[in-house]
């Protein structure tokens, strides 16, 4: 099990930590790679169903997300000043699935001076690395490679989890709930943006084709996009809004509202 102090527990077969290298580029994208690499955008590439977060992929990770996440920014900055609500003097605070660190070090710059602890979690080694590597300024920011299945948090008063729940195994994921209610100290806040499916094949319809014309937008080839969104076969997995309200509420949250949305990408406050 690992914890705070501890970096063990690590799963080395998860989708979020399985090696696959960038792609060149010199490949024919509409043939994709002779190993069945197909084209990502920003240098990246996976096979179907074999999309990770391992590798290379912390070296453009920030350029990624941000041009994949709408409202990416914008939905840090919420994070930052609602945590004004809920971090005092010795709270400890945990950033789930924190890649490279960017949330953290933003939370950190803002409650500067405060006897705050940060903790942010991550099972893959090189994004802690680097997420290490940008906090060397910060002397209350850790940093832990673990996968959160695995983790045992110690009490906290504010959790964020921003689109890492959805990556984890649904057979997981209730569990993962229940340990971040249980976790949290009373009156603490578990701030959570996940990709949603949407109940009606209409509104499923309609929002994926307006996020492709999101990810064209930025940059992206239609290969590139066809390419990401095969890698994310069984690995990404959207619940519904109500699927994840029932989450949150079998693990014993019963105040909870959404804070932000744009299409599929929605962001909840859920206080215990
Ligand atoms: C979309 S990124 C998160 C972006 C980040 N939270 C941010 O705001 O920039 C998903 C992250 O979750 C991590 N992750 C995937 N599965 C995880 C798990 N089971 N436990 C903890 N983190 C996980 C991945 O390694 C990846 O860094």
């Amino acid at each position: 099990m690992a914890n705070a102090a501890a970096a063990t527990g690590q799963k080395n077969d998860s989708a979020a930590t399985r090696e696959t290298p960038s792609v060149s580029g010199k490949e024919d994208p509409a043939k994709g790679h002779a190993d069945n690499l197909m084209t990502l955008g920003d240098g990246l590439g996976a096979g179907n169903g074999s999309w990770t977060f391992a590798g290379n992929v912390h070296k453009v990770f920030d350029q990624h997300v941000s041009k994949s996440v709408p409202l990416y920014t914008e939905s840090h900055e919420v994070g930052v000043q609602m945590s004004d609500f809920f971090i005092h003097e010795g709270s400890v605070v945990y950033d789930i699935g924190c890649s490279t660190g960017t949330l953290l070090r933003k939370l950190a710059t803002y409650h500067k001076g405060k006897n705050v602890r940060f903790v942010g979690i991550d099972p893959v080694p090189d994004m802690i690395a680097d997420a290490r590597e940008r906090s060397r300024d910060f002397d209350n920011i850790e940093y832990v490679v673990a996968d959160v299945v695995d983790f045992d948090f110690l009490k906290a008063d504010l959790i964020l989890s921003y689109y890492t729940l959805q990556f984890v195994l649904p057979k997981h994921r209730q569990e993962v709930f229940d340990k971040i209610f249980s976790s949290l100290n009373w009156g603490g806040g578990l701030i959570l943006f996940e990709k949603m499916r949407f109940p009606d094949a209409r509104f499923q319809d309609i929002t994926m084709q307006l996020y492709q014309e999101f990810k064209l937008m930025n940059g992206y080839s239609a290969t590139d996009i066809i390419g990401k969104s095969r890698s994310l076969k069984g690995v990404l997995e959207p619940f519904s809004e109500a699927a994840n309200r029932d989450l949150m509420s079998r693990a014993g949250f019963t105040d909870m509202t959404s804070i932000m949305r744009y299409l599929s990408f929605v962001g909840y406050l859920a206080i215990k």
